[in-house]
């Protein structure tokens, strides 16, 4: 089965229509510092205002508990979207209370509203199935076609993101569509080398990645605090840095079998080693296999891959025709700690082939460093969703829009 298009939905003037957009964005004080995922939504949402629709855009933000809480509302997203749209957008304060139902019904052809925070109610993230499809079946009277484009949340099996695609008309938006086309070209026949890199501050988030891609590329770049438990897989000191122990054989496993299958897993032969987990702390670099010979002992903790490092994953990347990264090198939210996550970016900006960056911390840290989203091949939407997505993973909310 493929997945069902915007076309499918025939004519969509004067209808209203629900769009389930991922615009779960940081926020810090009330303001937005990446509104990466409000933009990657707009063409959609513009597609359907020019189409003459009367668009009900809905989404979650953050985690809260399943009732109101303003730390979560989604009021200053709608008006970033607002500013980004060029027209008002609406803002109902619940999700499927009076002011919904009053907010939709007001709606002319090509305007746009935006409901309040799905999970603020609990139907939304519900376990029990009619409970969920309770609070979808309430959702349903806002609209009479859904649209789904949030694809961060394909992986959910939610309310607004399964359940609700069940009741209504419903096909896929253009960012879910445009996230496939990327996501399947990593998996289908990639130009290559193929080359991936992976970083973060866990293995054991990226186990599933890791045993999947493996057999279909070239090389595995490995940095981040996951590259302590490598290291310590291979036998060397590692002092006071991040360390897995209970992911050691599983690596030594990864190490095995990459040999066997002629893959090559690059491991940082120097790194950044600070006296503490601190942005102003002291810090030298060091070989990788002398981690406990730093001025800092047996106290020292790795925050950054080394310039060697830096320069031969740089090197890399660029003689790759496909890469896909997912995970920040270093601490980069510590500027002391940010080289290596740069010089990642920056390569990967000057890849002559496919590019992409996995969304979540990645997609944070090549906005925080400065670079703009068009230098790179891709910036998924998706941080968990595309990592399941690469893992091989049934994902719920796209088998729901006949995707197979
Ligand atoms: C994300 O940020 O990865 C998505 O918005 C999904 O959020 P969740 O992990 O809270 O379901």
């Amino acid at each position: 089965m493929t997945l069902r298009t915007l076309e499918s939905l025939g004519s969509l003037e004067g209808k209203r229509v629900i769009v389930r957009c991922d615009l779960n964005v940081p926020l810090k004080d009330g303001v937005i510092t990446d509104d990466g995922r409000v933009r990657a939504s707009l063409p959609t949402l513009k597609t359907l205002i020019e189409a003459g629709a009367r668009v009900v855009v809905c989404s979650h933000l953050g985690r809260p508990d399943g009732a109101p809480d303003p730390k979560y509302s989604l009021a200053p997203v709608a008006k970033r979207l607002s500013e980004l749209l060029e027209q008002p957008v609406a803002f109902a304060s619940d999700t499927v209370g009076e002011s919904a139902r009053e907010t939709v019904s007001a709606l002319e052809n090509g305007e746009v509203a935006v409901i309040e925070n799905l999970r603020f109610n609990a139907g939304e993230t519900a376990k029990d199935d009619a409970t969920r499809q309770a609070f979808a079946g309430e959702l349903a009277q806002l609209g009479d076609v859904l649209v789904s484009d949030g694809f961060g949340v394909v992986h959910r099996k939610q309310a607004s993101v399964y359940d609700l695609a069940e009741i209504l008309p419903s096909a896929a938006g253009l960012l879910i569509a445009t996230e496939l086309d990327v996501l399947d070209r990593l998996t289908e026949n990639p130009e290559r080398p193929y080359t991936v890199v992976l970083g973060g501050s866990k293995v054991s988030d990226k186990l599933g990645v890791i045993s999947h891609l493996l057999p279909r590329v070239d090389r595995l770049l490995v940095g981040g605090g996951m590259l302590f438990t490598f290291l310590a897989a291979q036998g060397h000191a590692v002092a006071s840095s991040l360390l897995e122990k209970d992911q050691l054989d599983t690596v030594r496993g990864y190490l095995a079998e990459a040999a066997d299958r002629g893959v090559e897993i690059v491991l940082p032969t120097d790194v950044v080693v600070a006296a503490s987990f601190a942005a102003d702390a002291d810090h030298e670099t060091v070989a990788a296999d002398a981690i406990e010979e730093s001025s800092f002992g047996a106290s020292g903790i790795g925050l950054d891959i080394g310039p060697d490092t830096a320069a031969a994953f740089a090197d890399a990347i660029r003689s790759s025709k496909t890469v896909f990264w997912n995970g920040p090198m270093g601490v980069f939210e510590f500027p002391a700690f940010a080289a290596g996550t740069k010089a990642v970016a920056q390569a990967l900006t000057e890849v002559d082939g496919l590019g992409v960056v996995g969304g979540g911390d990645s997609a944070a840290a090549v906005r925080q460093l400065g670079f703009d989203d068009d230098r790179f091949g891709h910036i998924s939407t998706g941080g968990g969703a595309s990592l399941e997505f690469l893992e091989g993973k049934k994902l719920p909310g796209l088998e729901v829009l006949g995707w197979a």
